[in-house]
């Protein structure tokens, strides 16, 4: 690693100013600089940087990190990338790549093997052998440029790819690491075969993977490459490296359900549509979205499967905090054979008429039932639609939704109010047990916006890791969160590691990466004017010690009821019996 031209590098350039480039509306706020965050729309800023530490975060979509971190984000890089793009504005001297990782060799022969098969693909769909394959493409009302643009392909019949690619250098490993072959019992084996050829684009535009359509009728339709180290069907959307521009200038995305769809409406001049690759969306897909836009319009086909589909997915959205609504083409038209019959215009008013989620679900069950509404279809619909606003995280948005419905099922607000706080009650206790909850995550609870006494904790000791000596008595038991104790963890371990490093923040979320964010965003909570560390951290230690133990009582009390009276194990007595002695002190 280039630890010195890194550090350099932190040195000379301010955070301040290098994300004023990218934000100009960043703005003194006492000790911080505040912004409308470039990672996710909003309209409060929630974004902070601090030119002292060197870090931004950002309260909404807790990212942060520091100005290498902002720039890979903010521009898609690698580290490297974002290295070489920083030491040039620095003036600091690299030393040059190092060789590359066995693995980063694999990945980038990958990419080559994929771009060479782009090419390759494209100029089969050119050569006489796609006389057919073009045909057919004309047959689906695509223009030449259309074609160039997308860089559709053809490939050809067994043996053919693999011939070409050993003539172009390329070995049947490399192939197969590309996800373009497969060893089978006879033999390697070409994936695609006769089969026009969709590439797949990651948002920077590098060839991550193809999608292939057999030419004309026959099953499977269509064909996806397999999974490989740049390619995971579940984080990609297609359509985006072209139509991410234009999804952040109008500001909103339209999610389609195929490679055909997003090609016809970008031929037609819809080109913030986007699909994913024939698999249901997923919270990867919403992440990526919000990076451009917070509203999406979910399209979908009008049968049962369609709706319980769309239904689905823009839940997932939700919860993700997009706004989300649904639309649906009459007659039974795909999008691309719907835009290419009634045009641009006609299909742009069908999305500008797309339903609110919450509209959308309340017809649906209304559909489901016969009116006059029975008093027990009524609670069954409400039931199921709090379901639904329970996935809201926008309190206001929520609000709006109670409001409907109590209006669309003519019942009083207050009770579709009550039934939701039921629902948001037994979301809340099904998830704080369940134990799935991942653990090495710290899932920020929107609703809660004041940090806890533990994340004050965690906060005061970066800044004075001097004074953790005040918290030896702290166990894991004393933290409601298993992610928060492996932060303290390493904050104790790191300082211990380095007792004299002025970027202990760093170096703790170096060595636990997958905390990175919640470890920045603790480093840059403000202090108490009146900030006393050593009588501060001692309190907040102590207080966490007394929750703690109470929380360990609380559940003994439980176990020991549930035993019964007389039956109660000694050993289980005897904790008991201790708790209540620590908690002693704490009794005034
Ligand atoms: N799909 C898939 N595998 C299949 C069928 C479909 O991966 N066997 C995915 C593809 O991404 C496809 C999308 O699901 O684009 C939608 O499928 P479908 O509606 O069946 O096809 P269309 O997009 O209408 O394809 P076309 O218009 O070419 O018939
Ligand atoms: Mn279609």
């Amino acid at each position: 690693m280039q630890t010195d031209a890194i550090e350099q590098i932190k040195d000379k350039i301010d955070i301040v100013e290098l994300v004023r480039q990218y934000v100009p509306g960043l703005k003194r706020a006492g000790k911080l600089y505040k912004a409308c965050c470039p990672f996710h729309h909003e309209k409060t800023p929630s974004f902070t940087c601090s030119s002292e530490k060197g870090l931004y975060y950002c309260f909404g979509c807790q990212e942060g990190g520091n100005i290498f971190n902002f720039v890979m984000k903010m521009e898609n890089l690698t580290f490297r990338e974002a290295l070489e793009k920083l030491a040039a504005m620095a003036g600091v001297e690299l030393e040059p790549a190092k060789l590359l990782s066995a693995e980063e060799q694999r990945r980038a022969t990958t990419r080559k093997v994929l771009d060479w098969a782009r090419a390759y693909y494209h100029k089969n769909l050119l050569s006489r052998a796609g006389d057919h394959a073009r045909t057919y493409v004309k047959s689906r009302n695509l223009t030449k440029e259309t074609c160039e643009q997308f860089e559709l392909g053809l490939s050809l019949g067994p043996g053919a790819l693999v011939q070409a690619a050993k003539q172009a250098g390329y070995t049947e490993e490399n192939l197969k690491d590309a996800g373009l072959c497969v060893q089978t019992e006879r033999g390697l084996r070409e994936y695609f075969r006769n089969r026009l050829m969709f590439p797949i684009w990651n948002p920077r535009g590098e060839t991550v993977g193809f999608g292939g359509r057999i030419l004309g009728e026959g099953e499977p339709k269509y064909l996806n490459s397999p999974e490989t180290i740049l390619f995971t069907k579940s984080h990609v959307l297609y359509g985006l490296n072209f139509a991410g521009p234009v999804i952040r200038k109008v500001d909103r995305a339209v999610l389609l359900e195929g490679y055909m769809d997003v090609i016809g409406c970008h031929q037609a001049g819809v080109a913030y549509t986007v699909a994913p690759l024939g698999t249901s969306l997923t919270e990867e897909h919403a992440k990526l979205l919000k990076r451009y836009t917070q509203n999406v319009v979910v399209l979908f086909d009008p049968d049962e499967a369609g709706l319980k589909a769309a239904l689905r997915g823009a839940l997932i959205l939700t919860q993700a905090g997009l706004f989300v609504k649904v639309a649906s083409l009459p007659d039974g038209l795909d999008p691309d054979e719907y835009i290419a019959k009634y045009g641009k215009e006609s299909f742009e008013n069908i999305l500008n008429h797309a339903q609110e989620l919450i509209a959308f679900a309340t017809a649906r069950q209304l559909a489901r039932h016969t009116a006059p509404l029975s008093a027990q279809a009524k609670t069954n619909i409400v039931t199921e639609l709090t379901q639904i606003i329970a996935q809201q995280p926008d309190g206001i948005v929520r609000r709006e939704w109670v409001k409907y419905v109590a209006e669309a099922l003519n019942i009083d607000e207050p009770l579709v109010q009550q039934r939701l706080a039921q629902t948001l009650r037994a979301n809340t206790q099904s998830t704080r047990f369940a134990p799935a909850h991942k653990p090495g995550v710290v899932r920020a609870d929107p609703t809660v916006s004041l940090p806890s006494a533990e994340e004050d904790l965690l906060a005061w000791i970066l800044k004075s890791p001097q004074h953790t000596v005040l918290c030896a008595q702290l166990s894991a038991q004393d933290f409601s969160s298993p992610a928060l104790w492996e932060i303290f963890q390493a904050i104790v371990k790191t300082h211990m590691q380095y007792p004299q490093a002025d970027n202990l923040t760093e170096q703790t979320a170096q060595a636990l990466p997958a905390q990175r964010n919640e470890i920045v965003k603790l480093a840059l909570l403000p202090t108490p004017d009146d900030f006393d560390p050593a009588r501060d951290i001692a309190a907040c230690a102590a207080k966490l010690e007394q929750t703690g133990l109470q929380r360990q009582l609380q559940k003994l009390t439980q176990q020991m009821k549930s035993y019964g009276t007389g039956n109660v194990p000694p050993d289980v007595f005897q904790t008991y019996m201790q708790l209540q002695q620590k908690l002693k002190k704490y009794r005034g």
